[in-house]
């Protein structure tokens, strides 16, 4: 539900270029008409006037998808992706009534300004027009028992499944922006044992990755899936390579983000091990504070906070046990190259162009062997692609996916 509504705006040939094409300024121009009016629509267009602010653009990503001419009708659909005390987070689709085609997608942050141009909490009736915070996942998730435990996932949408994996130390919401927007497939997302919503095994011996990976298959056997595109980030990958040494019959496609197939070294075994004695002696704020500064890319921490913000509420997520549960699992992880170089099915290999733990040049090296994989560096992203670049990714999934098979 959107408290915006849809809205149709026609194409004006003043807002075209020499070739006719809806050109970048007017598509924000028409993009702010369509709040606009559903504003007017609503709760009125002196909504923020009248409470003594105004949204001023914070930033605003867009995606160019295919070209939009004079005399198109063009829909706008409007949602709110986030909200916090003085800012909020619209995402618009723009798709052109004749033909369905997806236009552009965009996401804009807005902050919420007073006169003298400071940020201020938004307005109760603001606040309310907007509705309830989206939650954390934007969703309910349903749960699945799994061995011992049972297990939160979220499921939407439909369609071919995609079973999305996160990674150390994340949650299900890392996938929101893929959960939110990805059409025609149907997504699943689950925290992993000792994760988020997801039952926590008190001792480290309960974790695994056959465990993880048998969980996953548990995910797949309760919501009657067969065969599943796997999707997995970083320790995500990992679980999957397991996954398709014990279970390949139920690997459709392999989406493998930031991750690589090689074991840890000497010395970062080391590192899980005094990262173990951080988490059962100081707990989850001090293990992320110990990882954050190799996570994210230098653009990512200074230009979007809320993206390291969301991190540590993820890291905050996870249980003590789990934490140490899931270092040991990465300590004594096997190689795994033998694993991909048998895989003979669709495959897309995705990495943030800054990713310091698992490097552009890991990823190619890995794609290489996989027949045919492809491989895709996505700009200005570290080791959360999905998080940092949510367009960008989402994009290049929405594409590997409608080209299945
Ligand atoms: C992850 O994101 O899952 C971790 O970076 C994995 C690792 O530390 O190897």
């Amino acid at each position: 539900m959107t408290p915006f509504g849809t809205v149709e705006l026609t194409v004006y040939p003043y807002e075209c270029d020499a070739f006719g094409h809806l050109n970048q300024a007017a598509l924000l121009t028409l993009l702010e008409r369509a709040r606009w009016d559903a504003l007017a629509r609503g709760p009125g267009m002196d909504l923020f006037d009248r409470n003594g602010v105004w949204p001023a653009v914070r930033k605003a990503t867009i995606e160019y998808r295919a070209a939009a001419f004079a005399r198109d009708v063009l829909r706008v659909e409007t949602t709110v992706a986030g909200r916090g005390t003085t800012s909020m987070t619209l995402r618009h689709v723009v798709r052109r009534v004749s033909d369905d085609t997806t236009v552009a997608e965009a996401e804009m942050v807005f902050v919420c300004i007073d006169r003298l141009g400071r940020a201020t909490p938004l307005p109760d009736e603001i606040a309310r027009f907007l509705g309830p915070r989206p939650p954390t996942g934007g969703h309910q998730p349903i749960r699945v028992p799994a061995g011992e435990v049972e297990l939160a996932v979220d499921v939407r949408g439909e369609g071919v499944p995609v079973l999305f994996v996160h990674g150390f130390p994340f949650d299900r919401t890392m996938w929101r922006h893929q959960l939110a927007t990805l059409s025609r497939v149907r997504r699943i997302a689950p925290d992993l044992r000792g994760v988020g919503d997801s039952g926590a095994p008190p001792a480290a011996d309960g974790y695994s990755l056959t465990r993880y990976a048998d969980d996953l298959v548990a995910v797949l056997d309760a919501l009657g899936v067969r065969q599943a595109v796997l999707c997995g980030l970083s320790m995500g990958g990992y679980v999957i390579f397991e996954l398709l040494r014990r279970h390949p019959e139920r690997v459709k496609a392999l989406i493998l983000a930031d991750t690589k197939p090689e074991p840890d070294s000497a010395e970062a075994k080391r590192g899980r091990d005094e990262l173990t004695q951080v988490a059962q002696r100081e707990g989850q704020d001090a293990v992320l504070e110990r990882l954050l500064p190799r996570l994210l890319a230098p653009a990512t921490q200074a230009t979007q906070p809320e993206v390291a913000g969301q991190v540590r509420e993820m890291a905050r997520r996870w249980s003590v046990p789990g934490l140490v549960g899931a270092l040991r699992t990465l300590r004594d992880r096997p190689d795994s190259t033998e694993t991909l170089r048998s895989v003979r099915m669709p495959t897309l290999v995705l990495v943030g162009s800054e990713d310091e733990i698992a490097p552009p040049e890991a990823a190619r090296a890995m794609a290489q062997l996989i027949p045919d994989a492809q491989c895709h560096v996505v700009p200005a992203a570290g080791h959360l692609a999905p998080l940092e670049q949510p367009l960008a990714t989402s994009r290049l999934l929405a594409d590997f996916l409608r080209a299945l098979p």
